[in-house]
């Protein structure tokens, strides 16, 4: 099918790539030119595994390409609508590029298109567009709307979209459900080449959900106000465990084994960051305030998740005492592992707390660091956990990258000016860590003792 993306943000751009590989013809489109120069000459605008392979192969062959906004909508059958929608100051999400696209659209294209809301917006931004399309059509305009959240996790997002455990599609017409099982075809009858595993395994069942368009607008919201509430759930229960002498771990694991619960999003850490889950738990809230529901639940959810961070440098500084002066290791920086995304990390306000109390922050991540040093020009950047460790009085981990659960904690020994380490993810080997000298702190773990106690038991 002939499809256009407008947006090639981290959404568009990746929802683009992978149509373009299940076969469609698929122009894709932004505001910003330069964006669109840097793609054409082969440039990546952000890291995603897979992604830049993906988008390549796909420009080079001519099934993807970067079109202006009026070939984008004049030509195609189907346009995904992938802008940003941003928070404004009260919460709310910005549409007002979505609007802005809409009303293109309504002036430029005639015959039928199918217009597909792929953004995060509020219930009944779809039905808004319809009436919106309607007021502004200029030219012979026949269309559906049609929502279809994305689920895409960053990091895993190429992933996410061949292998997905639901497709969500909110519409209210034959004619667009139809056009949207031959957009998604591949992926529910798994007749693709996975572009991720040269063997894929994975025949679980993709569900093809057909709902309105308002409860499909809602599954997205309350999909990720869910995984965030578990998220700090478990969080409060780690707080428990330090104080009651527990291991989170261990009582994760029984939570988890619950098949009404499952383990997934039971990891304790210095909370949730990322563009999506801040954004869209505050904007929930501010749309359930709209329609007069107090969803005091979510208000509760985020204000656990802002007060990981400062119990987190509580614990530092009730270790080191006095920050000013002193060299602190910090290793990640990006919000999750395989991203260059800073966005809302929590590692960068765990900085900016130390680095008031006088800390000095000797940084490292895999993908993030340029981008943290432009955020935070007082960091000394690294090329290496190692090099970051140097001469340093504590080791903060902050982001569970694959490379930092291989260090060799030996050589460490020898780096740093004080062994003692702060796993903020709880992804170290505790008694691997303790074996070579170091003090080790973990989230919602109980004492060494109590670690040491549970691996006899588990032996
Ligand atoms: C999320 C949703 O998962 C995805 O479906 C949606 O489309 C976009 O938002 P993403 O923001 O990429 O995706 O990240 P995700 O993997 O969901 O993690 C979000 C945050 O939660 C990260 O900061 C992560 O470190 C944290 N997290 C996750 C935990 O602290 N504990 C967990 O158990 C899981």
């Amino acid at each position: 099918m002939e499809i256009s993306v407008i947006g090639a943000g981290y959404v568009g751009l990746t929802t683009a790539a992978c149509l373009a590989e299940l076969g469609h013809e698929v122009r894709c489109t932004d505001n910003d030119a330069e964006k669109l120069n840097m793609l054409r000459a082969g440039h990546m605008p952000f890291f995603e595994p897979h992604l830049d392979e993906i988008v390549k192969r796909n420009f080079a062959s001519g099934k993807l390409q970067y079109v202006a906004s009026e070939e984008a909508i004049l030509q195609s059958q189907a346009i995904f609508i992938c802008v940003g929608t941003p928070p404004l100051a009260n919460g709310e999400a910005d549409l007002s590029a979505i609007e802005a696209v809409a009303r293109n659209i309504a002036h430029l294209a005639h015959g039928y298109r199918l217009i597909i809301e792929k953004s995060t917006v509020p219930v009944q931004t779809a039905r808004r567009l319809k009436q919106h399309l309607g007021t502004y059509l200029s030219n012979g305009l026949d269309y559906d709307v049609v929502s279809n959240p994305e689920f895409l996790r960053e990091g895993s997002a190429i992933g996410d979209f061949f292998h997905p455990d639901r497709i969500v599609v909110g519409a209210d017409s034959r004619r667009a459900i139809a056009l949207m099982k031959q957009i998604y075809q591949p992926i529910v009858e798994k007749s693709f080449r996975c572009p991720v595993h040269s063997k894929c395994k994975n025949d679980a069942t993709v569900s093809f959900l057909v709902t309105d368009t308002n409860s499909a607008e809602l599954v997205k919201h309350a999909s990720n106000s869910f995984l965030a509430m578990k998220i700090s759930f478990i969080n409060m229960v780690s707080d428990l465990c330090e104080a009651a002498g527990a291991d989170i771990e261990k009582v994760a694991e029984g939570i988890g084994l619950d098949r009404r619960i499952g383990p997934a999003f039971l990891q304790p850490g210095i909370g949730f960051g990322g563009f999506c889950f801040p954004k869209d738990l505050q904007a929930f809230v501010r749309i359930a305030e709209t329609f007069g529901c107090d969803f005091a639940l979510l208000k509760d959810v985020e204000n656990i998740n802002r007060a990981r961070v400062q119990r987190f440098v509580a614990k530092v500084k009730k270790e080191l005492w006095i920050l000013r002066g002193k060299k602190i290791a910090v290793w990640g920086l990006a919000f999750k592992p395989n991203t260059d995304d800073i966005r809302f990390a929590p590692s960068l306000e765990i900085i900016r707390s130390l680095i008031e109390s006088g800390a000095r922050i000797r940084a490292y991540d895999p993908q993030a660091i340029e981008r943290a040093k432009k955020e935070i020009p007082e960091i000394v950047a690294c090329d290496s956990l190692y090099q970051a460790a140097e001469g340093a009085e504590a080791i903060l981990l902050l982001t569970e990258w694959g490379e930092f659960m291989e260090a060799d904690w030996a050589r460490l020994a020898t780096l740093v000016d004080r062994p003692l380490v702060f796993d903020g993810r709880n992804c170290l080997n505790p008694q691997e860590v303790t074996a070579k000298g170091f003090q080790y702190f973990g989230v919602g773990t109980a004492s060494m003792a109590a670690v040491e106690f549970s691996q006899t038991a588990a032996d």
